[in-house]
Order: C-alpha cells, then structure tokens, then sequence
C-alpha cells in the first residue's frame, strides 16, 4: 500500500515535469517552485547531499549505509558508483522508495574516459588540438552516460607551474591563454549542444581556484599570490568554462589568501556569481567542508557549514556537514531557508535540464552500454589521440641518420623496461573504470605494427624499489640486439592525487637500469610514460632519441607504435616547461625579466651559479621527423590604433622529406607596462599540415583586447606603447617583428 502511494507520488511528480522539453525556463522555474513547496527540510538538505558509494574510493573517507541515506531521502547524489545496472537499481530505491521520488544524479570523475581510456589531459593538451579534445571529451562523455552516469567532475583545469604537484597530469599545462581554450573544449565536449541528449553529461569546472599553485607542489598544501596574478594567471581558464557554460563548479581544497576555497565568499559568490553569472550549482571537493577545521578556519563541523553554506556552496561532497547541521543551524537563525531552497532549486535544475524528471532510468540502459563501451569508436579515437600526444623531444643523427622513425624490415630489436609491456600503469592517473585488460602495451602494439621485426622484451626493473636483479637478462637481451628501446617513467600512481614528488628523475632503479644499458654502446631510444615533466638532462644528453608519450590510455601501445615506424610523423609540442633540475622550479616560459636578467659573463645578475636559466625543453617544443622552417613574418602595419585589427602573417615551409604537422605559436611581449609583463606570452597558435617542399602562409589577428592586462589600479586594459612579437615552432622561437599601439 505505501509503495503505491509512493509510486503514485512519483508518477504525479513525473507527470508534471513530464514533456518539458518545450517548456520554457520560466515554467522550469515554476515547477521546480511547487515540488519545493511539498519538500521537508530535511528532504531538501538531502538534495544538498552527495556520497560517494562504496564501489570506488577516491578520498580518504567512506559513509557506511549510503543507500539508506538513498532510501531516507537524506542523499540525493551518488559518485563512484556506475554501470546501467547498479545507477538502475540505486536509482529504483531513490524513485521508489522515498517519498517524493526524486531521482538521484549519480557523478564520476570521468577525466580522460570511462572504460576506454584516452591519453592523461597534459599529454592530449600538448596535440594543440582543440578539436580532438573536445572529441575526446564528447566520446568519453559518451561511453559514460551510457554506463548510468549524469555528471562528470571534469574539466580540471588548474593552471600549475610546479611539476612536483603530481596532479599536473590531470591539466593542460602552465600556460593560461592555451588553457582556457581547452577548458571551454572540454565543457563542449561533454555537454554537448542539448543535456537533454543522453549522451552528454554535467561537466564539473574544477577545482576553483588556484588549486595548481599549492606551495613547493605539495598536495593540499596553502595557496597565497597577488589578486593581479590570480585574476590574470589562475582564474581564466575557470571562467572560459563557465562562459562555455559549464553546469557545475567545484571548489578546491586549498585556502586562498588564508581564506579555504570552500568557505570563500569572495571566491564563490563574489567572483562566480556576481561577477562571472554563474547559475549552476556550485559542489565541494572530497569532505573539502570538513577540512575548512584542520585549516584552522572553522571550529567545528556545525561551523564548517555555517562557512561554507555563508560562502555560496550548494553541494557538500561526502562531509555529511550539511546534513547534520543544516536543521539546527536554521533553527538557530543562522542559516535561512531561503538559502537553502535556492541551492535546492539550482540542483534540481541540472537534474531537470538532464531530462532525469522525464525518466529517470534514461541514461541506464544496458543496451545503450554494451554497444557503446569499449567500442570500434572509442577504441580508434584512443589511438588517434595517442598518436597527437606524443612529443619528439630529441632525434639526433647517428652516421648521419636519425635513429628515428625506425624502419620495419627484419632486425632484432631489445624493448627493456617496466613500462613495456604494462597494461596498468599507461592508462595513467584518474582512469575512471578503465579496462586494463583491453589496453595495447608497447611490446603488443610493436608487435601490431612490424610484424616482421623480431622484438626482445625484458622488464629490468620495477618503477619503484631497489630491485637490480633483472638487470642481467635486460643487459644480456640489449647486448643480442641492434637497437634498444627502453620504455621507462612513472607508474599510474606515481603521479596524480596525493602523489607530489621532490626529486623527479626516474624512480626506482631506473636510471640505473639505463646507465647500466647505455653502457653496451648500443643505439637506445628513450620512450619516457609519465604524468608530468621529468628532470632527464643527463639521460637526454646520452640517449640519441627521447619520445615522450605520458600515459596515453587505452591503445598507447599502438599510438607509440605507429609513431616509433614513421606510421604516424609526431606533432605534439609540450605545454609544461622541462626543467633541468627539480632546483629550478618553478620554472615557465611567461616569467618576469627582472631587474637584472641573466647575463652570463656578469656576477651581479639574475640566475644560478651551479644550472643554466634555461630548461631542458621549453614551452611549445617539440620535434617532427620532417622539418619546418619560419620565414618573411610580415605585420598589417606598424602601428596599431586601440581600435584596430593588426594582421601577422609567416611562411612556413616543410624542408624535410616527409608530410608532418606543425603547431605554429604567436607570442608577444608588452615592452614597458604600468606593471611589468612577462617576457612572452602567447596569444595565437594554427596547427597546419603540409607535404615535403610545401610553404604555407599562417596568418593571425591580435586586437587590443589580446593585449590587454590588469595594471596597478586592477583595470584591465590594453596600454599604448611598444610591443615584440614572435613566431614559431616553440616558445624560443627568435623570428620577430615590433609594432606600436597608440590611443
Ligand atoms: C579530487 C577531485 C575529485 C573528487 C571525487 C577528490 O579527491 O580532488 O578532483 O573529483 O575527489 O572523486
């Protein structure tokens, strides 16, 4: 009997949301309003409740009895748990077995796919390639709605310029402009033109703000900078999402200016809302609402929610701070109502705009599943990511020939190292529920690739420990071959949440491992996986060829296959500085030049004593096995008026023998400012293509509001004056030309 009446409930509910994709905003609204007004409070607290289930642990927490939580109304949002099966039947108790049969949103943190994995985001950022990514995103939107799943936390998008910090591999990098490009990509993709469509998702814009400069690149740890370099540096790329409409905001667990993010009302009313006209809704990283008390910023847990409710948060992720004070807290007149309904409303609005009041079970559908995971799509797209991820860091010529691509005829080939044929650790950090039974190792996908090459594999040592006992069969497997490829870096765990390092050569025995194989005098190709820059001068200056794919997911094997044998003519270009030494961090392409810049005969000026200033490999570097060449960089005029286009236009030519992809980058610098501006930053960048012999003109535009900055009163304008420009293949490029902007 109280299930019919339930069921009854629902349907009344159902039938009112019912057909509701020609109703206008207004009427959402409205509906929204009456479900509203037969809420409990206590049923609302719950819609501003998330847990995660007990499938996957992605925080130091878990809640025993989350499904009861489900059935009391007291949890109105699930992360962790997917699958059509399971997001069904938690789903069925939701709109079942609680009163008003609210459906749950059920979220993941799908962060370079679901069960098909594509590259780590800071290897897919360094293929420049907007489109990609936002396929990438659409496809792994995709393959996780059809899994049950609602809402993805993603896109990360926090800028970071500290290699330590091992969740630079969930980001796009150091640089801002490229960042915010990509953000917006991203939200695309996983959205996609309509929510209503089901196979797009909530995205999730994380984490605000300022995550990625947390001190010496320890995880967790205190962020502090001017308000100058946070609105022009951090906070971009979190607005290019939301401008791109991103549904959802999460907050970040580090303080800000001794402020913790999820109790900033600057952060979170202030800049999102008011400023930037954020109407989604806003959720907490990991118990981040909880952590506001070893921060020192809030007594209690009561008072931690107090913050966070007073900040502007409407979703507290696993805390459970808001489910056991907000009550007491409005019946102590210090949270009102009204508060809460709003965040009610803002929820309940994403859940409409899913279609979820439609039909609950509508992203549930095994069918939908078993044809779309793990797919021929997918698994296509995950090489063809691969492949653009990849960077060429060095290919010298040996008697005259570059080692690299090798070619397929018969020889014996040695493939030494951890990383060669692992199926785990190259789908890299955050991969979701990826399938690693379904990834291509190296070995596999050589294998795939020259069937004919007769290829030795010996493992040689763990990514970790002081193991040196394969060291023999690795050595004696290299010394029988006429190339060696070692496929070295880190393990997935190795970098990512909770995973900063201070010493970021090879772990483990590795760099031994390569000394020791170096030392045979045998041709070696470096193939490096990891999630981050990796301090490798004194490899790089032995080694003759240095690939660097990251974790590149699902079909990396092949992806480096295709590009060891030339199947494939690698493009990518890095969007994280390589420094030498780990001393030199934090080290980037857009920094100050100082009152004293580097010069290196005199004492008295602005660098180390025992490393050069310049990285490894720079910002935008990346090498191709043809070659490109930049000539007759031509600018519209020479002076540019506040109100005028100026059109910049280069040659570039493909000198070499082969067709190959060229990322070409536009940067400027502002010669003397109100505040000082770094010595590049880019604003342009066209990834072309061309055949052997082939010129192409790039042509770029920049306005005045490409040049605009946040001077000493904190307005953001462009200011009269000399500007350089630059145009190239990296962030060294030297071809440039100058112009003036007057008023
Ligand atoms: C991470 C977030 C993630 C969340 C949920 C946290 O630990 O910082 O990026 O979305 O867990 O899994």
């Amino acid at each position: 009997m109280k299930r019919n009446i339930i069921i009854s409930a629902f349907i009344i509910i159902t039938l009112t949301f019912s057909s509701c994709a020609s109703r206008s905003k207004d009427e959402v609204e409205i509906k929204i309003d009456d479900l509203l007004s037969e809420m409990t409070l206590e049923e609302k607290i719950g819609q501003l409740t998330l847990f995660t289930s007990s499938w996957t642990q992605t925080g130091p927490t878990m809640r025993e009895g989350y499904l009861n939580d489900v059935k009391q109304g007291k949890c109105g949002n699930i992360f962790n748990a997917h699958t059509a099966e399971y997001t069904s039947e938690l789903q069925r108790i939701a709109v079942e077995e609680t009163r008003l049969g609210i459906p749950l949103l059920f979220g993941y943190d799908v962060i370079h796919g679901y069960k098909t994995i594509f590259p780590i985001p800071l290897a897919e950022a360094c293929s420049w390639d907007l489109d990609l990514i936002e396929k990438s995103a659409r496809l792994s939107a995709k393959e996780a709605a059809a899994a049950g799943l609602h809402w993805n936390f993603n896109p990360m998008v926090d800028i970071s310029r500290d290699p330590r910090w091992g969740r630079v591999a969930e980001g796009s990098g150091e640089d801002t402009y490229l960042g915010s490009l990509i953000a917006s990509a991203k939200v695309r993709g996983i959205q996609g033109d309509d929510l209503k469509d089901e196979s797009t998702l909530l995205a999730c814009v994380k984490h605000f703000a300022a995550y990625g400069a947390a001190q010496a690149g320890r995880d967790y740890h205190t962020v502090d900078m001017s308000e100058r370099v946070l609105r022009e540096t951090y906070l971009p790329p979190y607005r290019a999402a939301i401008d791109a409409g991103s549904a959802t905001v999460m907050t970040s667990f580090n303080e800000l200016d001794g402020v913790p993010a999820s109790g900033s009302k600057y952060l979170m009313t202030d800049v999102l809302r008011e400023e930037w006209k954020f109407r989604g809704f806003v959720v907490t990283d990991y118990t981040a609402i909880n952590e506001m008390i070893p921060h020192g910023f809030a007594k209690d847990t009561a008072d931690a929610a107090l913050l966070a409710m007073k900040a502007g948060v409407d979703m507290d992720m696993q805390g459970g701070t808001y489910l056991l004070h907000l009550q007491d807290l409005i019946d102590q007149g210090k949270v009102q109502e009204a508060a809460i309904d709003q965040a009610v409303r803002r929820i309940l609005k994403a859940k409409f705009d899913l279609g979820l009041f439609d039909d609950p079970y509508r992203y549930s559908d095994v069918d939908r599943e078993n044809q779309v995971v793990l797919s021929k799509e997918m698994m296509d797209h995950s090489r063809e990511a691969g492949r653009k991820s990849i960077v060429l860091l060095k290919n010298d010529a040996i008697d005259g020939k570059t080692l690299l691509p090798l070619n397929k005829k018969p020889k014996q080939l040695a493939l030494i190292g951890p990383l060669a044929h692992n199926q785990m650790d190259i789908l890299g950090t955050w991969h979701a529920s990826g399938d690693a039974s379904k990834s291509t190792t190296v070995l596999d996908g050589i294998k795939e690739v020259a069937p004919d090459i007769d290829v030795v594999y010996a493992e040689g040592c763990k990514t970790y420990g002081e193991d040196r006992s394969g060291f023999a069969e690795a050595i004696s497997v290299a010394k029988r071959s006429d190339i060696v490829l070692m496929a070295v870096g880190e393990n997935y765990r190795q970098n990512g949440e909770a995973a900063s390092r201070t010493n970021l050569n090879l772990p483990g025995m590795q760099e031994e491992l390569m000394e020791a194989i170096l030392d045979l005098g045998k041709p070696v190709v470096l193939i490096l996986m990891s999630g981050r820059p990796l301090t490798i001068e004194n490899l790089s200056q032995k080694v003759p060829a240095i690939l660097n794919t990251w974790h590149l997911g699902t079909k990396g094997g092949s992806a480096i296959a295709d590009v060891l044998f030339g199947d494939y003519n690698p493009s990518g270009k890095l969007v994280m500085t390589f420094p030498r030494n780990v001393g030199q961090i934090p080290i980037y392409y857009n920094m100050k030049n100082t009152g004293r810049p580097f010069k290196a005969k005199d004492k008295y000026t602005s660098k180390y004593l025992d490393v050069a200033n310049d990285p490894l490999y720079p910002f935008g570097y990346g090498l191709s096995y043809t070659a490109f060449e930049y000539s007759d960089l031509s600018l519209s005029q020479s002076t540019m008026r506040l109100d005028e286009d100026l059109n910049i236009s280069v040659g570039v030519t493909n000198t070499g023998s082969r067709a190959g992809e060229e990322v070409v980058q536009l940067y400027i610098r502002d010669l003397v400012g109100n505040v000082t501006r770094p010595v590049k930053e880019l604003k342009g960048f066209k990834k072309i293509s061309l055949e052997p012999g082939q010129t192409q003109l790039v042509e770029f535009t920049i306005s005045a509001e490409d040049l605009k900055f946040y001077n000493q009163d904190m307005s953001f304008k462009a200011e009269p004056g000399d500007f350089l420009l630059y145009v190239g293949g990296s962030s060294d490029a030297d071809l440039s030309g100058k112009f003036e902007l007057i008023n």
